[in-house]
C-alpha cells in the first residue's frame, strides 16, 4: 500500500494529489488479469486522440480558414511548409484511425457485453463520444475545401432540411448561409479547433472515471470485484501499472508501425483515406462524378440511401439513418441475456452478432458505390438485418442457450 511520500513528492502531495490519482487510476486501479486483444483499443483511441491533438495544433498555425485560401493553404502546408507534409499525412492518416480503433473498441463491448450493467453508463458516455467524433470528422473534412470537401458537406447539410416544418431554418442556420461557403467554412473551423475536441477531451475524462468507478469488464464478463482478498483486492484484479501500462506500450508500438507504414507507403489509402476529388479545389458550379463520404460514415449513408423518399421528402431516410446511430444508446436495456461475454452465450447471439458484423460491413460497402437498382437491393435487406440485430435482441438474448459461467477468470 502506499506510504507518505517526501522530498519533491511529498511537498507536491501536500497541495495537490498527485500520488492519490496515480494510485487510484494506476498503481492500485484492479483490472482483469485476463485482458486480450480487444483490449488494446482503448488506448490506442486514446492514443490518436492526442496524435490528432498535436498535429491538429501544428496543422492550424498554417491554415486559413477562408473560402479563397484554403486550398491552398494546405497545398502549402504539403509543400513548402518544413515537414508540413508528415503533419498533415499524420493527421488525415489519424482521422481514419481513430475510427479504425473506435469501432474495434466498440466491437469488444459488443463481444463482451461490456455495455451491460453496471457500465450502462459508460456506454452511453461512449456513444456521445462516438456522436461527437463523428461531428470533429466531417467538421475537419470540409476545411481543405476540396470538391468532396464542399459537395460532402452541402449533401450532408441538405439532409437537415427534409426534418418536417424547421428543416429549411436549420440548414441555413448551419451554413450560415443560403449555400455552403465562407461563413461555413469559418464556423466548422472554429467547431473543429476548439469545441467539438474540448467536449471530446472532456467526455473522455468522463468516460474513464466512469470505467474506474464499476471497474474493467473482462473477455470472461465476469465482475473480479466480488472475490477478493483480505486486502479488499480482486482475486482476479492486477495492478493497472506496471502490467497494462507495459502491454499497452506494446500495443501502442504495433499499432504505430502499421500507422507509419500507412502515411508513409500510402497516406491516400487507395482513396479511402484520402478521396480522389479532394485533391482539386472546390468548385460550386461542378458537381463531381460521385459523391460519397469517408468509409467511416458509409454504413449509415447505405441505410440513408435504401430507404425512398415519400412525397419527395428525403426525410424517412434521414430518420432511418438517425435511428441507426441513436440505437446503440438503448442497447443496455435491449440486452435480456443472462450472461455478458459471447463466451458464454448461445447459438443465437452469436448468429445475431456474427449476421450484424456482416450487415455493417456490407453497408459499409454499398454506401461508398454508386447507386443502382440491385446495390439499393442489397442496402434494404442489409438495414433490415441490422436493425433485426437491435429490435429482436430482447427475444433471442432471452431464449438463447447460455453456457454457465465460471467463477474465476479463465487465464493462461
Ligand atoms: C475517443 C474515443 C474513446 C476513448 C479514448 C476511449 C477510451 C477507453 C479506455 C482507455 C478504456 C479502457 C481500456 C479498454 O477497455 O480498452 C475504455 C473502456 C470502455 N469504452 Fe471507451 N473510449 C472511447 C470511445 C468509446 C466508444 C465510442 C464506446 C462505445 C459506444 C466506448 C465504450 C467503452 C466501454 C463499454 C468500455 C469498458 C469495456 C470493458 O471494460 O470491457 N468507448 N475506453
Amino acid at each position: 500500500m502506499s506510504k507518505q511520500s517526501t522530498g519533491l513528492l511529498g511537498w507536491i502531495d501536500q497541495r495537490f494529489p498527485l500520488s492519490k490519482i496515480w494510485n487510484e487510476h494506476l498503481a492500485e486501479y484492479y483490472a482483469p488479469k485476463n485482458f486480450n486483444f480487444w483490449y488494446y483499443f482503448g488506448s490506442l483511441a486514446l492514443l490518436v486522440l492526442v496524435i490528432q491533438v498535436i498535429t491538429g495544433i501544428f496543422l492550424t498555425m498554417h491554415y486559413k480558414p477562408d473560402a479563397n485560401l484554403a486550398f491552398g493553404a494546405v497545398e502549402y502546408i504539403m509543400r513548402d511548409v518544413p515537414g508540413g507534409w508528415i503533419i498533415r499525412y499524420m493527421h488525415s492518416t489519424g482521422a481514419s484511425m481513430f475510427f479504425v480503433a473506435v469501432y474495434l473498441h466498440m466491437f469488444r463491448g459488443l463481444l463482451y457485453g461490456s455495455y451491460k450493467a453496471p457500465r450502462e453508463l459508460l456506454w452511453i458516455v461512449g456513444m456521445l463520444i462516438y456522436l461527437v467524433l463523428m461531428g470533429e470528422a466531417f467538421m475537419g473534412y470540409l476545411l481543405p475545401w476540396g470538391q468532396m470537401s464542399y459537395w460532402g458537406a452541402k449533401v450532408i447539410i441538405n439532409l437537415f432540411g427534409a426534418v418536417p416544418f424547421v428543416g429549411e431554418e436549420l440548414a441555413l442556420w448551419i451554413r450560415g448561409d443560403f449555400v455552403v461557403g465562407d461563413a461555413t467554412l469559418n464556423r466548422f473551423f472554429s467547431l473543429h479547433v476548439i469545441a467539438m475536441p474540448l467536449v471530446l477531451i472532456g467526455l473522455v475524462v468522463v468516460h474513464l472515471l466512469a470505467l474506474h468507478e464499476t471497474g474493467s469488464n473482462n473477455p470472461d464478463g465476469i465482475e473480479i470485484k466480488k472475490l477478493k482478498d483480505e486486502n479488499g483486492i480482486p482475486l482476479d484484479g492486477i495492478p493497472f501499472h506496471p502490467y497494462y501500462t507495459v502491454k499497452d506500450i506494446f500495443g501502442s508500438v504495433a499499432f504505430l508501425v502499421v500507422f507509419a507504414a500507412i502515411m508513409f507507403f500510402a497516406p491516400e489509402m487507395n482513396g479511402y483515406f484520402l478521396e480522389p476529388p479532394n485533391f482539386v479545389a472546390a468548385n460550386p458550379m461542378l458537381t463531381p462524378e460521385h459523391i460519397a463520404p469517408v468509409w467511416y460514415f458509409t454504413p449509415f449513408y447505405a441505410i440513408l440511401r435504401a430507404i425512398p423518399p415519400v412525397a419527395g421528402s428525403a426525410f424517412p431516410g434521414v430518420l432511418a439513418m438517425g435511428a441507426s446511430i441513436a440505437i446503440f444508446f438503448v442497447l443496455p436495456w435491449l440486452d435480456r441475456s443472462p450472461v455478458k461475454s459471447i463466451r458464454y452465450r448461445g447459438g443465437l447471439s452469436r448468429l445475431a452478432l456474427t449476421l450484424f458484423v456482416i450487415s455493417f460491413v456490407g453497408l459499409g460497402w454499398l454506401g461508398m458505390q454508386p447507386p443502382s437498382d440491385l446495390y439499393t437491393l442489397w442496402s434494404r435487406l442489409l438495414s433490415v438485418v441490422y436493425f433485426g440485430f437491435f429490435l429482436l435482441m430482447p427475444i433471442y438474448t432471452r431464449v438463447d442457450k447460455c453456457k454457465p459461467v465460471p467463477e474465476r477468470v479463465t487465464w493462461k
